[in-house]
C-alpha cells in the first residue's frame, strides 16, 4: 500500500472540504473533522507501525498537517473578519440621529392633591401626622365609638390579620392614636393623609385600596361655627374663591351631629351641569363635631374639650379636579396617565 499517497489524498480532501467551509461554525466542524486529535490527518500518524519507510512518510504527513492548517488559518481570519464586520454593520450607531431625551418621573394627580390639601391646612397652623396601615380593631372601630357588632362595619369590611389587626379602613383612626398620644390632653389641631382599605370590588368607583385626609380639631368651645368656617375657607382656596359650601345632615359613629359637605359646582357655578348631576352641587368629604364618647374614650374630658373632624376622600377630589373618570388609574402604575398631570 503506498502509504504517502493516502497521505496525500487525506491532504487533497481536507483542502478540498476547507473550501466549501463559508461560516465560522462549518470551520469549527472541519478542525474536529481533520486537524483535531481525532481528525483524518491527525490519525494517519497511526500507520507509522506498518509503513516501511516512517521518515518519508512521516515527513510526508507533516507537509499535510502544515499545508492544511495554514489554509485552515488563513480561512479562520478571514471568516473573523467578515463576522467582525457584519455585527459592526449590526451595531451600527448613527451619531447624527436626535438623541433619546430623558423622561422625567412624574407625581401621581392624588399625591397633587395630598400635598396641596396638605398646604392648605399647614397654612393654618395643623400639623401632620402619620398614621398607620395596618391598625388594631381598637383604633380603628372601638375607640371611635364602633363596637364589634356595630351595624355601619358591614360597610366597612377589610383585610385582616387575625382577629385583632386589620388593614385600617379609615385614616379616622388616626383620630384615635393622636388623642391618646396625647399624655397631657392638650389643644390638637392636625391632618393625616394616607391610604385606606375596604374588600369593595374595584370598578370605576371603588379600589380596595384609596387615599384620605383625616383632619381633627379639638380644644375648649369649639363649635361646629369652626367646622363651617375651616371648611368653608378650604374649598375655597382647593376650587376657587366663589365657591360655597352646604352641610346637609348625615352619620357617622365617631361626629354628633354629622354632616356631609358639598361644595358649589365648580364647572357650571351652581347652574347645574354633568359634573354636578344638575343640582349645583358636588359632595367632597364627610365631617361632624367628635362624638364626646369619642373624646372620653381617648381621654380627653367631653365636659372641657369638644372638637371636630372631617374626612376628604383624597381620589374623588382628583377625580373632580382633573376629570378622571375611573379611580383605577390612580393605581394602573401606567406612565401615560401620569404624564397628563404636572411635574411640579
Ligand atoms: N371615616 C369616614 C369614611 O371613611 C369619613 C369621615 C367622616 C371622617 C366624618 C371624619 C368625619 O373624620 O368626621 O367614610
Amino acid at each position: 500500500m503506498d502509504y504517502i499517497a493516502l497521505a496525500n489524498d487525506v491532504g487533497l480532501e481536507a483542502l478540498a472540504a476547507l473550501n466549501n467551509v463559508d461560516s465560522q461554525a462549518k470551520l469549527e466542524e472541519f478542525y474536529v473533522a481533520y486537524l483535531a486529535k481525532k481528525g483524518s490527518i491527525s490519525t494517519l500518524m497511526n500507520h507509522m507501525r506498518e509503513v516501511p519507510d516512517k521518515a518519508a512518510y512521516g515527513a510526508a504527513v507533516n507537509k499535510v498537517r502544515q499545508e492544511v492548517s495554514a489554509k485552515y488559518e488563513e480561512k479562520k481570519s478571514v471568516l473573523a473578519k467578515v463576522a467582525l464586520n457584519k455585527r459592526l454593520e449590526e451595531e451600527r450607531i448613527d451619531i447624527t440621529l436626535p438623541g433619546s431625551a430623558t423622561s422625567f418621573g412624574h407625581i401621581n394627580p392624588y399625591r397633587l392633591i395630598i400635598d396641596e390639601v396638605t398646604d392648605i391646612f399647614l397654612d393654618m397652623g395643623y400639623e401632620v401626622c402619620e398614621g398607620r396601615d395596618v391598625e388594631s380593631d381598637r383604633f380603628n372601630f372601638e375607640l371611635l365609638n364602633v363596637p364589634k357588632d356595630h351595624p355601619s362595619r358591614d360597610m366597612q369590611d377589610t383585610f385582616y390579620f387575625g382577629d385583632d389587626y386589620l388593614l385600617r379602613t379609615q385614616t379616622s383612626a388616626a383620630q384615635a392614636h393622636k388623642m391618646c398620644e396625647m399624655k397631657e390632653k392638650k389643644p390638637i389641631r392636625m391632618i393625616a393623609p394616607g391610604k385606606a382599605y375596604r374588600r369593595d370590588d374595584d370598578d370605576m368607583t371603588h379600589s380596595h385600596q384609596f387615599a384620605q385626609i383625616e383632619g381633627l380639631v379639638v380644644d375648649k368651645d369649639i363649635s361646629i361655627a369652626h367646622l363651617k368656617a375651616t371648611l368653608e375657607l378650604f374649598a375655597k382656596k382647593m376650587f376657587g374663591q366663589k365657591r360655597e359650601i352646604r352641610l346637609r345632615s348625615s352619620y357617622f359613629p365617631f361626629t354628633e351631629p354629622s354632616v356631609e359637605v358639598d361644595v358649589s359646582c365648580f364647572s357650571c357655578g351652581g347652574k347645574g351641569c354633568n359634573m354636578c348631576k344638575g343640582t349645583g352641587w358636588i359632595e367632597i368629604l364627610g365631617a361632624g363635631m367628635v362624638n364626646p364618647r369619642v373624646l372620653e374614650s381617648c381621654g380627653y374630658d367631653p365636659n372641657v374639650y369638644s372638637g371636630f373632624a372631617f374626612g376628604v376622600g383624597v381620589e374623588r377630589v382628583a377625580m373632580l379636579r382633573y376629570g378622571i373618570d375611573d379611580i383605577r388609574r390612580f393605581y394602573q402604575n401606567d406612565f401615560r396617565f401620569l404624564k397628563d398631570y404636572p411635574v411640579k
